[in-house]
């Protein structure tokens, strides 16, 4: 057994419990999240989170913990039954729309608990302490959707099953772009998963020591919590999830999973519009008309 065996991801654990902060203030969609969470902006037929929250079933959760804040009643409002409009709709004989809203209600546990002040994501995630409980677990942004063969955290739960220790989602990005995210450093251990020596945040691009950016998904280990607590607040004041995992090397493995799919960065407004027509475009009932669409105006446009 490994010195770290008591913090690890022990092999073959499946990941049960999913942490979902949502309690950022989607400033860089307004006016759009004015009076609306921005989890709540629809891809498609769907507001944005309920991708991430089936993600999350995909890969074997049976319960997530919501960290919200002001203004994001309607994600409770979502999840939750709607006695009413159930009522109604089986008054008017809908049971195809009944049975679809009853859905979104039935899909999973869902556990709230509010942030009080937006301090960043790793005050977010210490809201989550009491809900964690001792077990490794799972954090999707909802900004994040990501598209691909297999479900994002499933690949990372492979990863985790074959290297024991936290594992974060990377995908490689434009030198010049790595001032936004955060940036790791490893070596390569497997196609694909590096073994991470130090993670910056947010690093200019000459000084970024990769152009591997952390992307929203993560399992961690309950010492994530401590190593929060004792993280000062980076840049904007916030408390960075980054800084405290990087607090936890070398003590406690972190691997970087380099997964296979499209990521859709729904928090700013180019991302909203390719998640919606590259998603769009995948189904068969919408792709046609959509194409057609497409190339029309493009014509238009440029002729
Ligand atoms: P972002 O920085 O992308 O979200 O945080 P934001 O603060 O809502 O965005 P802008 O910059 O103002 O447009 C990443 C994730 O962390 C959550 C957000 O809800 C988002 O899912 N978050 C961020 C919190 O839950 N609490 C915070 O204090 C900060």
């Amino acid at each position: 057994m490994s010195r770290h065996a008591a913090v690890v991801v022990e092999k073959n654990v499946v990941i049960h419990k999913a942490v979902i902060p949502v309690a950022g203030m989607g400033t860089r969609l307004l006016p759009l999240t004015k009076s609306q969470p921005k989890e709540m902006l629809p891809v498609v037929d769907k507001p944005a989170i309920q991708y991430v929250v089936e993600e999350a079933i995909d890969a074997g959760v049976q319960s997530v913990l919501m960290v919200t804040g002001r203004g994001k009643r309607a994600i409770e409002d979502y999840f939750d039954h709607s006695v009413e409009l159930e009522h109604e709709l089986e008054a008017h004989g809908k049971l195809d729309d009944l049975h679809a809203i009853q859905r979104i209600s039935n899909l999973i546990q869902v556990y709230y608990v509010r942030q009080k002040l937006p301090r960043g994501l790793g005050d977010a995630i210490l809201q989550a302490r009491a809900y964690v409980d001792g077990d490794a677990f799972a954090v999707l942004l909802a900004d994040d959707i990501i598209d691909g063969p297999t479900p994002c955290l499933v690949q990372m739960e492979e990863v985790a099953h074959r290297f024991p220790g936290m594992v974060v989602a990377v995908m490689q990005v434009p030198r010049q772009d790595t001032s936004s995210y955060g940036i790791i450093e490893g070596t390569v251990v497997a196609p694909g998963v590096w073994d991470v020596s130090r993670l910056v945040e947010k690093p200019d691009p000459a000084e970024a020591p990769s152009n591997l950016a952390i992307v929203g998904r993560y399992i961690l280990v309950p010492g994530i919590f401590d190593a929060i607590e004792h993280t000062e607040p980076g840049r904007n004041g916030e408390v960075q999830l980054t800084d405290a995992i990087q607090a936890m090397l070398p003590k406690t493995k972190v691997y970087a999973c380099e997964f296979k799919g499209i990521r859709y960065d729904i928090g700013n407004q180019m991302g909203l519009l390719k998640a919606n027509i590259a998603l769009a475009l995948e189904r068969p009932e919408l792709a046609g008309e959509l194409r057609e669409f497409l190339s029309e105006t493009l014509e238009t446009l440029f002729d």
